[in-house]
Formats: C-alpha cells, structure tokens, sequence
C-alpha cells in the first residue's frame, strides 16, 4: 500500500509539475556548445535510460546530474566520477553529457555488489530500517560495459573495478569537477568523501544518492569526522532527508557545494593530514 501510494505520488508529481519544472529551465538555460535540438536528445536519452530496468536512479535526478555537469565552466579542470554503478544506466546518462561536454567519467565500483555492511541504515522520514547484504545491487563489469555502450557513450568512459578502499589511494594525481556518489553504504560513504574531497575543485558539486538515509547525512553535519580528516567543520548537506524535491515526494539526491579555499577554515591541514 505505501509503495503504491509513493509510485502514484512520484508519477502524478514527474508527470503534472515536477518534470516541467527541471525540463524547462534546463532548456531554457543557455549552456555552453549545446543546441536546444541537442538538449532535447539529451532529454530523450537520459528518459529512457532511466526507465530502463537495472537504473537505480530516477529520471529528474539524472537530469539533475547531466545539468550539473553541463554547466561546469569550462575553465574548471577535472574528470566526472561516479561512485557506484550498478547496472550502467546513470553512468551512461552522465557519459552522454560528458561527451557533449569534452569531460571525462571515471566510474568506481566494485562489480561485484555491495561489500559487507559496517553499521544499520535508517530511513530519516518513518525511521524505517534499510536492509542492505554483501553482494547486493551486483552489476559485472560486462553488463556494464554493455549498457554504456548502448545506451550512453562508453568513448569517455573508464570503469575502475574494485572496492573503494582499494582503488582510490591509487587514483594520485586525479582531480575531479563533479561526485556522483551512489554507494549506499555509510562506510562506502565515508571511504569515498575521505579520499576524494581534497581532489574536488572548489566550488564544485558532490551528490549523493543517500539523502534520505540518517547515517550518511549525519556524516556531513559530523565536525568531529571533518575536522580530524581534513581540519575543517562538516559542511553540511543539501537536501537532508528528502532530498531535492523532484517529485511529491522529494528524491533521494542531495548536495553539498565544495567551498572555495578562502572560506575552508585550516585547509591547509588537508594537505598534512591523511588523504593525499
Ligand atoms: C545503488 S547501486 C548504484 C546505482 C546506480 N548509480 C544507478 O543509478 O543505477 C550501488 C553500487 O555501489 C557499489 N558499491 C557500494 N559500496 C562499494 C564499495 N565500498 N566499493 C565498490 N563499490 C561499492 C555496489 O557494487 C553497487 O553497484
């Protein structure tokens, strides 16, 4: 029943006034290099792929994210990454505006499913428990590879293969203009902040795909967490516990906007500390 209720919300809220009310302004806007007849491709595509089985994300939210990466300037320099990609269809939404664009997209998993859960996640609206198993949500590498061929543009692709932990320390020299994480994991979570956030341009955008989960929103408003890993407060987050409000019923994407240097207290602490 309450899952009927949500789908009828979600779909009455994308079909009658959510959708026109990312769609528009997305064509409206005047994005570099991009034509309308493009945008609206674009549209079509991102449509699509999110409908498909296997998509973990919905359609506004992709559209949210292909809007970001399209508006990054083009003078900010870095790749588009992507933690967690399942079966391939957000990553190959984001692939298709990476090629528009000129970008990138780096996309970290471990193609084998989740790994073993650390800790319980819970819903913030019911307190409703998520349950989650080690090798849940598995998308090989195949069929990602597969569907990003088909459906996104696998050119601007790499797919690193393995768990966070393991990938990330090697991934030096790397900068990034936009994180998209969608690992579900508070771990998960908190191992991809830890060695990525110092290699976010200013001023640049992290989502995740956890913004109606307590224990991973409760990461980014833990001072103590930020100002032992990177000598600085939590920086909050956008969109705690409904999300941004793509639908009825909200959605479960929300931000935070890396702040510039300027406005990172003891920043240079980052760079002594443990993760570069
Ligand atoms: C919810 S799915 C991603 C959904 C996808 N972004 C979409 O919109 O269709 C979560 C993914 O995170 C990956 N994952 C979670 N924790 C991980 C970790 N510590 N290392 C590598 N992959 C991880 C899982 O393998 C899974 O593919």
């Amino acid at each position: 029943m309450q899952n009927l209720r949500q789908v009828f919300l979600h779909r009455i809220g994308l079909g009658c006034f959510y959708a026109p009310s990312v769609v528009f302004p997305f064509l409206a806007k005047r994005h570099r290099v991009l034509t309308r007849y493009q945008k609206c491709k674009l549209i079509w595509k991102v449509f699509r792929n999110a409908r498909r089985a296997g998509s973990a994300s919905s359609f506004l939210e992709q559209l949210t994210l292909v809007n970001a990466i399209i508006s990054i300037s083009a003078s900010v320099e870095g790749v588009v990454a992507e933690f967690g990609s399942f079966k391939g269809m957000s990553a190959a939404s984001l692939s298709l505006a990476c090629k528009l664009v000129g970008r990138r997209l780096v996309c970290f998993d471990s193609y084998e499913g989740l790994p073993a859960p650390e800790e319980d996640v819970t819903h913030i609206e019911d307190g409703r428990a998520v349950p989650y198993a080690k090798g849940q949500l598995k998308g090989t590498l195949e069929e990602v590879n597969r569907n990003v061929t088909r459906f996104g543009d696998i050119s601007v692709c790499e797919f690193v293969k393995g768990y966070f932990e393991d990938s990330l320390p090697k991934r030096h020299d790397e900068r990034y203009c936009l994180i998209f994480e969608d690992a579900d994991l508070p771990s998960s979570v908190a191992t991809v902040i830890c060695y990525t956030w110092t290699k976010l341009q200013d001023d640049c955008l992290f989502f995740s795909h956890e913004a109606r989960d307590l224990e991973v929103v409760k990461l980014f408003y833990d001072d103590r967490f930020w100002n032992e890993t990177f000598g600085c407060n939590a920086p909050g987050f956008v969109g705690a516990g409904l999300g941004l409000p793509l639908s009825l019923i909200g959605s479960c994407l929300g931000f935070v906007k890396k702040p510039s240097i300027t406005a990172m207290p003891d920043r240079n602490n980052v760079i002594t500390t443990h993760w570069v």
